[in-house]
């Protein structure tokens, strides 16, 4: 039986994705009671290489909400990040605890290693390479502000990073257009950008950011500098003109939204008034890792 990893946004079917959302949603209009047992008895393991603060206590918290047991770990106490176990025989002594596993990690090429060895579900936390679960949760968020997803414009601003990446693995599957502005040295490639449009993305790629936000429905950045990346000094420059400011959100539709996965680094890639402003939706998406969160365990673990 084919185990259900959720790794990448696009290695997971459409309807799944829509379905997993479109829960998310029902779950959280209905109230904690609709679903307090439907994983009643079965446990999470979170893993973590590198810090983290929404994706630790939403996973805990959704976990709790469907009646999970929860062990959360941090890789610098555990035998492997010493050296002095295998990450193989990590994966196969989880097997014998628990029934899903969420990882966050630096390196994309842990959760190849794990994922030889797991018998159960292996859910991203985020990679250098991608960060699956909060894509899901930015696009709740969008459906919950905007009404809709298939034929909406979203803007990614900056450095084409392991976020902006599961932005663009997430346009074929729910029909939107994806706008990419970045300097050339953090741009999306040629070479992705043309296996993505294979896959059915709607991907345009920009250099100069005002033209890419003329009348989009989103805004959305992250950090200059992620966890792992060197020279921030040198990023810094270079991503200066993809500031969001005020004067780049009057660009976008008047019913645009602005979205960060936090945390920000406030002044640098987002100025205080549009991270505070009405339009910003960012507090929202947030909070909805927890909804969607306790969607993507369900589907992991065969309850959806
Ligand atoms: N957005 C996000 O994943 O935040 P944390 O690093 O705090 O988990
Ligand atoms: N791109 C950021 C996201 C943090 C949630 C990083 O990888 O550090």
């Amino acid at each position: 039986m084919t185990i259900r990893h959720f790794l990448n946004l696009d290695q997971i079917a459409a309807q799944d994705l829509e379905h997993i959302i479109g829960q998310a949603i029902a779950w959280k209009q209905a109230g904690r009671d609709s679903h307090a047992e439907l994983c009643q008895g079965l446990s999470l393991a979170t893993l973590f290489d590198t810090p983290s603060i929404r994706t630790r206590i939403s996973f805990n918290l959704a976990a709790q909400q469907l009646g999970m047991h929860i062990v959360d770990l941090d890789a610098k106490v555990m035998h492997f990040a010493q050296g002095k176990e295998t990450l193989a025989d990590t994966a196969r002594m989880f097997n014998g605890f628990v029934d899903v596993l969420m990882y966050r990690t630096n390196s994309v090429q842990k959760f190849t290693e794990l994922i030889e060895q797991l018998t159960v579900p292996l859910i991203n936390g985020l990679s250098d390479m991608s960060h699956p679960c909060q894509i899901m949760a930015d696009l709740m968020t969008v459906q919950e502000r905007l009404g809709h997803l298939q034929g909406l414009c979203v803007l990614w601003v900056g450095d084409y990073n392991n976020v902006a990446r599961s932005w663009a693995h997430a346009a074929a599957a729910f029909g939107f257009t994806l706008r990419i502005a970045s300097p050339d040295a953090y741009a999306l490639s040629r070479a992705e950008a043309k296996a993505l449009a294979a896959r059915g993305a709607d991907i345009v790629r920009f250099r100069d950011p005002f033209a890419a936000a003329q009348d989009v429905d989103v805004i959305n950045t992250d950090v200059w500098v992620s966890m792992g990346n060197s020279n921030p000094e040198a990023r810094t420059v270079t991503l200066e003109p993809y500031q969001v400011n005020e004067s780049l959100m009057c660009k976008a539709a008047e019913h645009a939204i602005f979205l960060h996965c936090l945390p920000a680094n406030r002044g640098q890639e987002v100025t205080n008034a549009v991270l505070d402003g009405t339009q910003s939706a960012v507090w929202q998406q947030a909070k909805n890792r927890l909804h969607v969160q306790k969607a993507i365990l369900a589907w992991c673990l065969e309850r959806l």
